[in-house]
């Protein structure tokens, strides 16, 4: 377990207001942290115990400001098992915002459609998710202040999937909603992979987002998850997956994401806030 002191004490001369909410914004999802007010940026490359972030579409960036009325901190970028980095690295900072006082996280990702239902450029609410990536972030010595055996029944809070749909509703914005199977990566899936996600009850696929909210609800944070459908999954679409697919179709979808992001925002302003640990 990495030792959160030398990240605070970092971050806390940087950052003086207490964040309520982390945004988590996945691959082709950044420019959000770009609107929050008053930000203070902070590349994780200088944070001490953070690792360097590598992947194309994503900045490696700490943001924080107001969004909406609410004290957030937006991460452009995130760490993942696929860079080789080991999971308790991929939810450092998980841990460092929960630890500055956020108890509630947004965590969001492009993810490949499953489901032959969705189309590209849906957004997907995370009602559940399965974790094929085969580790476990918790795995090891307790961390004081977790859960050892973090229930699983419900990751994603109830209340903040409602309040996600209503705003939804309210602004025209199509809104599917599914389970999200994790994979390691970095290869796009099988054809025969697909087929058997699919059987196994996913509606999407993806290499990230599980250890955070894993790591989140071991230390008792709200999640709400949304994918970005980037693409059809191998198998079923006749064409190739990349990486340049993924992002053109997430910059495309940016401001309904980001419309949604901030009505989820504005209800929450509205919600009494969870007691902070
Ligand atoms: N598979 C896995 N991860 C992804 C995909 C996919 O099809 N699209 C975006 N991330």
């Amino acid at each position: 377990m990495p030792d959160l002191t030398p990240s605070l004490a970092y971050l806390h001369e940087r950052i003086t207001r207490r964040p309520r909410v982390m945004l988590i914004l996945g691959s082709g999802m950044g420019a959000l942290a770009d609107e929050l007010e008053e930000p203070v940026r902070v590349p994780f490359a200088d944070i001490p115990g953070f690792a360097p972030a590598t992947v194309a579409g994503h900045r490696g960036l700490l943001v924080a400001g107001r969004l909406e009325g609410v004290e957030c901190i937006a991460l452009q970028g995130r760490y993942h098992v696929y860079e080789g980095h080991a999971p308790d690295v991929v939810t450092l900072p998980i841990r460092v915002l929960a630890a500055l006082g956020a108890r509630t996280l947004l965590v969001s990702n492009a993810a490949g459609g499953v489901n032959p239902g969705f189309r590209a450029g849906d957004l997907m609410l995370l009602d559940d998710h399965i974790n094929l990536m085969w580790r476990n972030p918790l795995i090891g010595a307790v961390v004081p202040g977790d859960e050892r055996f973090p229930d699983m029944s419900e990751p994603y809070d109830r209340e903040l999937q409602a309040l996600a749909e209503r705003v939804a509703r309210a602004q025209g914005i199509r809104l599917v909603r599914g389970v999200y199977c994790a994979v390691a990566g970095p290869s796009y899936e099988t054809r025969a992979e697909i087929a058997l996600i699919r059987r196994l009850g996913a509606d999407a696929v993806g290499m990230s987002t599980v250890p955070e909210v894993l790591v989140a609800r071991a230390l008792g944070v709200r999640v709400l998850g949304i994918s970005l459908i980037s693409n059809a999954a191998a198998g079923l679409t006749a064409k190739p997956l990349t990486h340049e697919e993924v992002l053109e179709a997430s910059a495309a979808a940016a401001p309904r994401f980001g419309a949604l992001i901030r009505g989820c925002l504005r209800e929450l302003a509205r919600l009494p806030e969870v007691e902070v640990a």
